[in-house]
C-alpha cells in the first residue's frame, strides 16, 4: 500500500525517520523534516505544466512563490526573464533553497504568507505548487482571502492543485468543487490540464489551473 502523507512516507519499504509532533502550520513541522532530508512532495525540478506556460506565455511578470520549499522554480522563472520572490517560513527550507540557488539565492526570503513580508501590489502572479496542500484545511478561508488580496485585478494565480478527500495530511486535499467555491468569489478559472510529470505522492490527484483575479 503507498502511503500519501508527508507526515508518512511515500513507500513502507522505507520507513520515514521519527519526528516529533508539530502542527503543520508552523515552521517546526517543516524544519524537521528539511533538516532530516525527508521532502516527499519535493519534484526536485521544474514541472512540465509551468515550462509548457512560460514558453506559451512570454511576456514576463512578477511572481511569488509561497511556501517555496527548494525553490528550484526560481532559476526558470530568471531565465524567461520573470522576477520571482520566493517566501517560506522554515529557516531549514530556505537554507535548502539557497544553497540551491547559489548565485539566485537573492531571491529567497524568510517569511510567513500570511505575515507583513509580503504586500498587495508587490505582484501580478502566484505560482501554486504544494502550499495549499501542505495548510491544516482550518486555514484555507484565509488563503484564499490572501491570494485575493495580494494578486491585483487582472493578475494570475497560475499552478498545482491536490485534490483528495483524504481526511489526514499533509498534503491535504481539496474535494470535488471545494476550490472553485473557495476562489470563484473573486478568480475565474481559465485553464486546467492534468501533468504528465507527477511524482508519486501527487500522481493522478494533482491539475494545473491557472486563475485570472477578476
Ligand atoms: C509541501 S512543502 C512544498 C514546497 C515547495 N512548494 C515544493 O513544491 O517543493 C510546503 C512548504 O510550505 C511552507 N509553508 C507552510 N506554511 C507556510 C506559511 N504560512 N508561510 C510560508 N511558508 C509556509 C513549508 O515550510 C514548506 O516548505
Amino acid at each position: 500500500m503507498v502511503h500519501l502523507y508527508f507526515v508518512m512516507t511515500i513507500a513502507p519499504i522505507n520507513p520515514p525517520p521519527e519526528f516529533a509532533k508539530h502542527d503543520p502550520a508552523t515552521p517546526a513541522f517543516w524544519n524537521v523534516r528539511f533538516d532530516a532530508n525527508f521532502t516527499p512532495w519535493d519534484q526536485r525540478g521544474v514541472p512540465q505544466c509551468l515550462r509548457d506556460y512560460l514558453i506559451a506565455h512570454p511576456a514576463p511578470q512578477k511572481v511569488l512563490i509561497p511556501g517555496c520549499g527548494a525553490a528550484y522554480e526560481v532559476k526558470h522563472f530568471l531565465q524567461c526573464g520573470w522576477t520571482p520572490t520566493a517566501i517560506d517560513f522554515s529557516p531549514a527550507a530556505v537554507a535548502q533553497a539557497r544553497v540551491q540557488l547559489g548565485a539566485a539565492a537573492s531571491h529567497v526570503h524568510e517569511g510567513d504568507f500570511f505575515g507583513e513580508a509580503i504586500l498587495p501590489g508587490d505582484f501580478d502572479v502566484i505560482y501554486e505548487r504544494a502550499f495549499l496542500c501542505a495548510l491544516p484545511r482550518r486555514l484555507w478561508a484565509d488563503w484564499a482571502k490572501r491570494v485575493a488580496e495580494l494578486i491585483p485585478s487582472g493578475g494570475l494565480m497560475i499552478g498545482f492543485f491536490f485534490a483528495d478527500d483524504n481526511p489526514k495530511g499533509p498534503p491535504f486535499g481539496l474535494k470535488q468543487g471545494e476550490l472553485e467555491q473557495m476562489l470563484s468569489p473573486a478568480f475565474s478559472l481559465i485553464e486546467k490540464k492534468t501533468p504528465t510529470d507527477s511524482i508519486p505522492i501527487f500522481a493522478g490527484k494533482e491539475i494545473w489551473q491557472v486563475w485570472a483575479r477578476k
